[in-house]
């Protein structure tokens, strides 16, 4: 039997990209496509919506979610209430609002993926960059992508910056007398780290973690080039989350 799969934002950069790989797997079927933007009530055959609330009752068992850091939020907590599975990829989650959707899915015994990052790859620069600064304290991260994206910094660097809390023994950064002459100059403060983020035409998705010690440095990047990149992590988690009773924050939960 196929996993049937509604497609929300799929009018979006990463909805389109999401929505081909589900129609090129044998093992996934597209339900329902959602975007308030869309003026189709079909494509190919497929139901298109333009309000959530018309997906009630409908039978899908995923809810793919690309589409916009303020929805991001009540669009899980909708696809949780109604038995679809969210595999979110949505940014701009608070971690309360985390915790919440955890403790939703455990009640309702519903599987679901809420990933900063579907790339493979930086979900291991994530876990990399952790274990760096156990030993390398000092670090800023640089998050870097196209000048439509909503939310800064970006919900990989937020998760980048979790993961090195867990592990670095807090240290404040930069001398103590530090002056920003130009507000923001120094970028975000997280634990006493910085982050910075770079908007710019032509870029996709790329990070860096950069790690200074005494007459060292160490540079970890990872770079999505094509949004393709991302298709395989959401592809596991369709199949991943079908099979699970308690929503997950992370990729690297379901590798
Ligand atoms: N997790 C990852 O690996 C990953 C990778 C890239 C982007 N993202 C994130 O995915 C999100 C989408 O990015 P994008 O570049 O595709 O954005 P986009 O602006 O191209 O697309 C968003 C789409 O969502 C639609 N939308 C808005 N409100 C909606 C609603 N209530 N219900 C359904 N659809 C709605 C919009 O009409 C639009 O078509 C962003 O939050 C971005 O940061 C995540």
């Amino acid at each position: 039997m196929s996993i049937k799969v509604i497609v929300a934002g799929f009018k979006g950069r990463m909805g389109s990209t999401a929505v081909d790989m589900v129609k090129n797997d044998d093992e996934l079927e597209l339900a329902a496509l959602l975007d308030p933007f869309a003026a189709e009530k079909e494509i190919d055959g497929v139901p298109v919506f333009t309000d959530k609330n018309d997906l009630i009752g409908f039978d899908a068992h995923v809810w793919v979610d690309f589409t916009v850091p303020k929805v991001a939020y009540e669009n899980t907590h909708f696809a949780l209430e109604h038995g679809f599975r969210p595999v979110v990829g949505t940014t701009g989650f608070t971690q309360e609002q985390i915790a919440d959707l955890t403790a939703l899915s455990a009640d309702k015994k519903t599987g679901g993926l809420i990933a900063p990052n579907f790339a493979i790859g930086a979900v291991l620069l994530m876990e990399f960059a952790a274990k760096a600064s156990k030993y390398f304290p000092d670090l800023e991260i640089i998050e870097l992508h196209h000048d439509k994206k909503k939310d800064a910094p970006s919900g990989t660097a937020i998760k980048t910056a979790e993961l090195i809390q867990e592990v670095r023994n807090y240290k404040k950064q930069g001398a103590a007398d530090e002056e920003e002459t130009l507000a923001g100059a120094r970028g975000a403060e997280f634990d006493g780290f910085r982050i910075h983020s770079v908007r710019l035409p032509g870029l996709v998705a790329h990070q860096e973690v950069i790690f200074g010690a005494q007459g060292e440095g160490l540079t970890l990047r990872h770079d999505s080039y094509d949004r393709i990149s991302f298709m395989s992590g959401v592809n596991l988690g369709i199949k991943e989350v079908v099979k699970r009773e308690q929503l997950v924050y992370g990729l690297e939960h379901l590798l």
